[in-house]
């Protein structure tokens, strides 16, 4: 299965970038290599705050490896569904994750989407056409680690590092961008997200992972429920998918902790004795699906 490639912009001077040889340059001749795992790189040293910026390597593999048990595909099945929807009538979508970390949810979005298109391609009894053109999807993250980690699996998907506050995509390039747990800036979103084009956002609700903040916090804080009012766009439907799961093996505790910041604020005793007994979570989150407003 093969997805389009999006244009990227040059992060120098906003030219098109197009392929040669191994790398992407625009008419100036700024020049980007093509990672081996082929994703390309395209923040510039002045956009980075810190020398690797973003989730690191350990809490990547953390997190791959908890998602890779299933335990969040829940959402990610809602967050397709409410993509396939809003969707449906586009012809060759574009969509970008942004902040998509190691490329769960981006491939399995693209797989979604695919599957939906093929659905209605054998309805009308055409399948001739080629459900390999029928999206083109883009993965987008600061973390180098995170991106390095989704390439590598996710082969016909594009990944890219660069931030979500300068993204290189084009005004008004896409149908969809998802933003799962990962910050953004109104403007960009605004900027890349066509008119009548989707956003769609996960939060933590209310009583996520509270029972976990319990064991850290003495008065542990709920999250606010309040959906976030974003210029250029209005809510069609926010969905709250609360469920519980419970991780009885050890590493399942231990990757939840450290793919979270919740990990920097136990010590080792407190570790130790998390992951001894079985761990009993609600998961809770808010879905809201955006317009923007042409
Ligand atoms: C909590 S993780 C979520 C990752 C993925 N969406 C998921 O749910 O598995 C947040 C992600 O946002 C990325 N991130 C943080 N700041 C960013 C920025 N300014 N631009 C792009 N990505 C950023 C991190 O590297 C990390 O992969
Ligand atoms: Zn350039």
């Amino acid at each position: 299965m093969n997805y389009l490639c999006p244009t990227y912009l040059c992060p120098i001077c906003a030219g098109p970038l197009s392929l040669q040889d191994k790398s992407l340059a625009c008419e100036q001749r700024h020049q980007f290599d093509l990672a081996k795992e082929g994703y390309v790189n395209l923040l510039p040293v002045q956009h980075k705050n810190s020398k690797n910026p973003g989730d690191n390597k350990e809490m990547m593999q953390a997190r791959r490896e908890f998602l890779d048990q299933g335990f969040y595909q829940s959402l990610s099945d809602k967050v397709n569904s409410i993509a396939q929807q809003a969707l449906a009538t586009v012809d060759t979508p574009h969509i970008l994750d942004l902040g998509c970390g190691e490329g769960y949810y981006t491939h399995r979005l693209a797989q979604a989407i695919t599957d939906a298109s093929d659905a209605t391609i054998s309805n009308v009894d055409s399948a001739t056409v080629d459900s390999n053109q029928k999206l083109q999807i883009a993965g987008l993250d600061i973390s180098k680690s995170a991106v390095r980690y989704a390439a590598k699996r996710y082969k016909s998907i594009s990944f890219c590092v660069a931030s979500a506050y300068a993204t290189p995509f084009a005004d008004a390039s896409q149908d969809l961008v998802t933003r799962i747990y990962a910050p953004s800036q109104n403007d960009e979103l605004a900027r890349i997200i066509k008119a009548d084009g989707y956003l769609i956002t996960v939060t933590p609700a209310a009583e996520h992972l509270f029972e976990l903040k319990q064991k850290i916090y003495q008065t542990p804080e709920k999250h606010d429920m309040e959906i976030e009012e974003i210029a250029g766009f209005y809510v069609v439907e926010q969905q709250r998918l609360t469920n519980e799961i419970t991780l009885t093996q050890a590493k399942d505790s231990k990757n939840l902790l450290e793919m979270t910041p919740l990990a920097w604020k136990m010590n080792d005793e407190q570790k130790a004795a998390l992951y001894a007994a079985d761990l009993t979570l609600t998961l809770d989150f808010n879905i809201t699906l955006y317009k923007r407003t042409a």
